[in-house]
């Protein structure tokens, strides 16, 4: 089934709770939370205190997706916050196997983030690991960037290797889904949609949350 995931990057910070609110009854059923630290990638946002608010304000999973350096020395403060998802990038993991299973141990689904350069085939070996698999689609750091067409490639090799292995894991799609992308998105072959412009973007959260996610399933059934 076809999931919405919006992305708070793109909110209004000042009114978190509003927003989520909007999101979940635009038909979200995750609540994707960017954590970028200015080394890994060239923004900073948010951590574990933001993740704690947010919990108290929404019932939905919390899907963390964990742009740091040493992501390890912060999974226990992210558990303690109340995150329920909690994806690692590959590219920051020398010991990717002990990231995962660290998650793992704290009571969270894993999750493994490929940036676009990274090739799928580098992680075959931990996908019976992780609850998800996230593609970015744009290079991490920022909302509102243009999606990188190969990304497609990489989805339906997954999907492949999903099926070859006859795995369960969700794949998930982070950066520039919207309207024009969306169909070729869900039909490529990913089930979790990160979305953070296209929704969060025009001031008209519950509408276009709505939209996007009638366009998915619409693609989905076709
Ligand atoms: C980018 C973040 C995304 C971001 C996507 O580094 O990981 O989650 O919010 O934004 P859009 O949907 O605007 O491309
Ligand atoms: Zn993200």
């Amino acid at each position: 089934m076809v999931e919405l995931l919006p992305s708070i990057l793109s909110a209004d910070f000042a009114h978190l709770a509003d927003e989520v609110a909007a999101a979940e009854r635009g038909g979200g059923t995750a609540i994707h939370v960017d954590m970028m630290d200015g080394h890994f990638v060239p923004n900073i946002t948010i951590g574990p205190p933001v993740v704690k608010c947010l919990r108290k304000v929404t019932s939905l999973p919390l899907d963390c997706h964990l742009m740091i350096e040493n992501p390890n020395e912060f999974i226990p403060a992210f558990a303690e916050a109340g995150a329920n998802w909690v994806s690692v990038h590959y590219e920051a993991c020398p010991h990717l196997h002990r990231s995962l299973q660290l998650i793992a141990h704290h009571g969270m689904k894993p999750g493994v983030v490929l940036n676009p350069a990274t090739r799928v085939e580098l992680i075959l070996d931990i996908l019976p690991m992780v609850h998800h698999v996230l593609i970015m689609s744009v290079n991490p750091g920022f909302g509102g960037q243009e999606f990188i067409p190969f990304s497609l490639d990489k989805i339906r090799r997954l999907a492949e290797l999903r099926q070859e292995l006859g795995l369960a894991f969700r794949i998930e799609v982070d950066g520039g889904v919207a309207h024009d992308t969306v169909a070729r998105v869900v039909q490529a072959g990913a089930d979790l949609l990160v979305a953070g412009n296209a929704v969060f973007g025009a001031g008209c959260t519950e509408q276009d949350a709505r939209s996007l996610l009638a366009a998915a399933r619409k693609a989905a059934n076709e």
